[in-house]
């Protein structure tokens, strides 16, 4: 499904009934990283996925790309939706964006899913990878970054035994275009620490990482599942950065044990 929301394209799936779930996937991935999600949890609830602008079928404008506007653009979908408050799933820059749209949009959140992700800003030497990334892709194209990106994603393990899994993602990165790619790296070069932020959020929270996650390891979680009040810590063993991919079973029984919780 497509909708029309500040002057671009957003490409969505919307599968299922009663709460409402959105999930937002993560750099330099689409909506497709949440399959099986959509079809271990759309008999329970009404789960949304969708195309950040950049990635998969949205559209992918030449310009500045910031975690508020993609917080903004979630909002217009919300509205283009007519739903006024959501469970809202993100896998890291996914979280980053949930922080901002936090900050922007309280009320509209009914419960967080931060999985993978961190509430810390860049340190100046991650800054700096970003913009080799950057670079590389701008010369070279996503092949480079698909091949600096697939072992940080997937563990060991998943990349030995899952080929079909790691060509999925590779495809996946593949796709991206070129200023998806170089949006998503400015937008999180420059995005704020949130750190701060931990304390004020209310809702329900569930924090979940993958046990070999290095990009955002389980000590980045721990940060979130301690500030935020009431937070549970779900650690996915066998898993890497993709833990809803690698180890979807063990995943999709916490999100649903959580979501559980949350039906009004
Ligand atoms: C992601 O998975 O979204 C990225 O690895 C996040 C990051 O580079 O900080």
């Amino acid at each position: 499904m497509k909708a029309h929301i500040h002057g671009i394209t957003i490409a969505y799936t919307d599968q299922g009934q009663g709460l409402p779930v959105v999930f937002l996937h993560g750099f330099p991935l689409n909506r497709r990283m949440w399959s099986p999600q959509v079809d271990a949890l759309s008999a329970q609830c009404r789960i949304i996925t969708v195309d950040l602008r950049g990635h998969g079928e949205s559209d992918a404008p030449l310009w500045r790309y910031t975690i508020d506007q993609f917080a903004d653009d979630l909002n217009g979908l919300l509205d283009h939706l007519s739903l006024s408050r959501v469970v809202l799933v993100g896998l890291s820059m996914g979280g980053y964006i949930l922080f901002g749209f936090y900050r922007k949009y309280a009320e509209r959140v009914r419960g967080l899913v931060l999985t993978d992700t961190r509430a810390q800003a860049d340190t100046d030497e991650v800054r700096s990878g970003r913009f080799a990334m950057a670079q590389t892709a701008y010369t070279r194209g996503a092949e480079p970054i698909a091949e600096m990106m697939l072992p940080k994603l997937l563990c060991s393990n998943t990349r030995e035994s899952r080929p079909d899994l790691v060509e999925q993602v590779r495809t996946i990165i593949l796709e991206m275009p070129l200023s998806g790619l170089v949006g998503d790296l400015m937008a999180m070069a420059e995005r704020p620490d949130s750190v701060s932020l931990l304390k004020e959020i209310s809702c329900p929270t569930l924090v979940m990482v993958g046990e070999f996650d290095q990009a955002t390891p389980p000590s980045d979680a721990r940060v979130m599942a301690e500030g935020i009040r009431g937070a549970q810590l779900r650690v996915i063993a066998g898993a890497a950065h993709l833990p809803n991919l690698e180890q979807p079973e063990a995943y999709n029984q916490a999100l649903a044990s959580f979501l559980s919780t949350l039906r009004e």
